[in-house]
């Protein structure tokens, strides 16, 4: 069942390691490898921007100081992550080929500067690409210090040049087969759009069209399979070299740029970079919201280890207000990344640098340069605890509930025009599930419409506007075996191209499932309230009476369902607010509008239990949280943690055991900010 990402057996502990930008301060190199033993590191991120460095002039590679470098820490107890280096190009190559260069939304050439914006499709980046990672690979991809291949940096955004332009249509040629094809999909024929030439066709300019939703998205997809073909292309090398270095590339959460579900089988472990805003607000609501941000990553290869392969130790010098984590958040929040099943604490960035954008940001070393700092001991003993976690090494963290979020869905509600313009409100949605499900200590998963969804319980589907082909069926066959299904308003409304289902809503066959017939969806303005009323019957047990409602009611009729809660007031007063419907063996519940807070709570409470999805049957004071990796097959590890910062109390439903200590523990008290590993 234990699968380890690399060879190591430990938790990985480190993060993003420079020595390009210190190779004239030869002492502080080696100043490096004591501290990064000291803080209790195993594992550095290497060259994510050596490009420069590494091949100052075209075709002429200096690797002297990488040897140097990797050999050293390697003495020191410390392994090497190796990156390739295209986050960042040198600027020879911009000056020789310009191609490489992005092109921007605007029409202009990013001239040679900053990073992150190569051209996705140019064959000489490409090429440049390959030489230099079949040249890292041959040289470093069988020395055993190298555990896991850095694949780039933060793929995103596109290009707009002139390469990339004939490449959409190249694709777009490939789905549609002809213009008519196209023009159909995409309902050209709106405001005379109809294409009739390929040439026509182009990205979405600032300047250009955005009003065909079909081009924009896929527009969108293109640009996702590009850079995935991109990321094949560096990968070959790589692999050729040595097929058992393992392959990952850091993402970035909920970021919209990408689908990052297409790079599932590309990585063979899933890694990311996480930012949270600590202490700007309430840190409680923090944690729910970044341990949603792990399971979307986790869930890219459910019950699989990822890592985190970025974290602040303190002040993140990029937000609106670079706050310093406060003593005791940086156990804490790094301690989550692993209860959420990541397999590592991994930091950007081991030292500050002396210049540039980034020389305020939060390090392992400060410009002190010495251990001697409160940064750096949070670090160390962190590093220390972690060496007790080696069982967690490798195993899974198992959900029976899952929440779809599908990028593309995604993508189709923002570019619809109607309900709530500025944001249609599907991450808030889709928190509202997530939320109580978290509180009570569930272990979720966050999946994609092409997910396999036929391991879960639960499966909740907040605003599942567009139906991606297969979507639909699988759903069906779900709730027909027994799963339950939460469906909400603004659900199976457009096809995967954005074309509206015909003869009523939901469409491709969800009205039957659900047992409703959609007809409208009213947008409430920010200061109109409706409510819902609870009728009684043995599904609402448990629920309260009424429930306020706001941003959206949506109107439809029963059609077999069971009607549980109706709207109170306006023109709508009677009609169903919550349904159920009985399909096969499982039910569908339909939540037709956004209910307060506590109506989540309450009606996830009674799902929670009639489904026995609860991993421990445990009353959890507010802010302290449980999450469960399955370290054998018969044992689950259960992690609480404590998001206040008072002391707080859990009473145990049986004696268990310190995984750290190996003491007996009944009533667990757990400082604020504390971590708690029990079987
Ligand atoms: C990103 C990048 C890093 C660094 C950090 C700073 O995650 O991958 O190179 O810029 O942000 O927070
Ligand atoms: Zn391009």
């Amino acid at each position: 069942m234990k699968e380890t990402v690399t060879k190591v057996a430990s938790l990985l502990h480190g993060g993003d390691y420079n020595p390009d930008q210190w190779l004239r301060y030869p002492e502080i190199l080696e100043k490096d490898a004591e501290l990064m033993k000291k803080a209790g590191c195993n594992a550095m991120s290497i060259g994510i921007f050596a490009w420069a460095a590494l091949e100052p002039e075209e075709g002429r590679y200096e690797f002297g100081w990488l040897d140097e470098v990797i050999d050293r820490l390697r003495r020191n107890g410390v392994y090497t992550v190796l990156a390739t280096p295209s986050g960042a190009r040198p600027g020879w190559m911009a000056e020789k080929y310009p191609e490489v260069l992005r092109v921007n939304a605007d029409g202009r050439r990013i001239p040679f500067s900053t990073r992150h914006n190569h051209c996705l499709t140019s064959p000489v980046y490409r090429e440049k690409v390959r030489q230099i990672n079949t040249a890292l690979a041959e040289r470093y991809a069988r020395n055993p210090a190298v555990i896991l291949w850095h694949v780039s940096n933060e793929y995103s955004g596109a290009c707009y040049c002139p390469l990339c332009r004939a490449a959409f249509r190249e694709w777009l040629k490939k789905k549609y087969g002809t213009l008519d094809e196209l023009n159909h999909a995409w309902w050209t024929a709106f405001w005379s759009k109809t294409y009739s030439s390929w040439d026509l066709i182009d990205p979405p300019f600032d300047n250009g069209e955005t009003s065909v939703h079909g081009l924009v998205l896929d527009w969108m997809r293109f640009v996702t399979d590009q850079t995935a073909d991109f990321m094949k292309a560096e990968i070959a090398p790589l692999k050729k070299a040595n097929p058992d270095v393992p392959v990952t590339t850091n993402m970035m959460g909920f970021y919209e740029g990408l689908n990052y579900f297409k790079f599932k089988d590309l990585c063979d472990v899933i890694s990311w970079d996480n930012y949270p805003s600590w202490h700007e607000g309430d840190d409680r609501e923090t944690a729910i919201s970044t341990a949603m941000t792990h399971d979307l990553m986790r869930s890219i290869k459910p019950g699989k280890p990822f890592l985190m392969m970025e974290s602040c130790t303190s002040a993140v010098n990029w937000k609106p207000y670079a706050k310093l984590k406060r003593p005791g958040m940086h156990e804490l929040a790094s301690l989550q990344a692993v209860a959420r099943g990541s397999d590592s604490v991994q930091y950007f960035q081991w030292r500050k640098g002396r210049g540039g954008f980034e020389k305020f940001h939060g390090a392992v070393v400060g410009h002190l340069g010495t251990g001697d700092t409160r940064v750096f001991r949070e670090v160390e003993a962190l590093g220390e605890r972690m060496k007790g976690l080696d069982r967690l090494v490798g195993s899974p963290f198992l959900s029976r509930a899952a929440i779809l979020c599908d990028t593309e869905n995604r993508w189709a509600l923002k570019a619809m025009r109607g309900l709530i313009q500025e944001d249609k409100g599907l991450l808030a949605e889709v928190r509202r599930h997530y939320a109580p499900l978290f509180r009570m200590g569930v272990n979720t998963d966050i999946v994609d419409e092409e997910s396999d969804l036929s391991g879960y319980d639960l499966v909740v589907a907040p605003m599942l506007y567009m139906l991606r082909a297969g979507i639909a069926g699988k759903l069906r066959s779900f709730v027909e075996k027994g799963g339950t299904l939460v469906i909400t308003y603004w659900s199976g409304i457009v096809n995967e191209t954005d074309l509206t289902f015909l003869g009523g809503f939901p469409g491709d066959g969800l009205a039957e499932l659900l047992g409703i017939s959609m007809e409208e969806i009213d947008t409430l303005y920010p200061a109109d309230r409706n409510a819902a009323e609870v009728l009684p019957s043995g599904e609402t047990e448990g629920l309260a009476p009424r429930y306020e409602i706001r941003d959206y009611t949506e109107i439809s009729h029963p059609a077999g369902a069971e009607v549980l809660a109706a709207y109170e007031s306006d023109f709508i007063r009677g009609l169903p607010a919550l349904t159920v419907n009985r399909f096969g063996k499982g039910k569908v519940y339909y939540a037709a509008a956004v209910f307060e807070d506590v109506f989540y709570r309450d009606f996830y409470r009674k799902l929670v239990s009639e489904l026995g999805l609860r991993p421990l049957e445990v009353d959890l004071p507010e802010g302290v949280y449980l999450s469960a990796r399955r370290i054998s097959d018969n044992t689950d590890c259960y992690i609480f943690q404590n998001y206040n910062t008072e002391a707080a109390s859990v009473v145990l439903p049986r004696p268990m055991k310190s995984l750290e200590s190996g003491e007996s523990v009944e009533t667990l008290t757990l400082p604020g900010y504390g971590t708690a590993f029990l079987l």
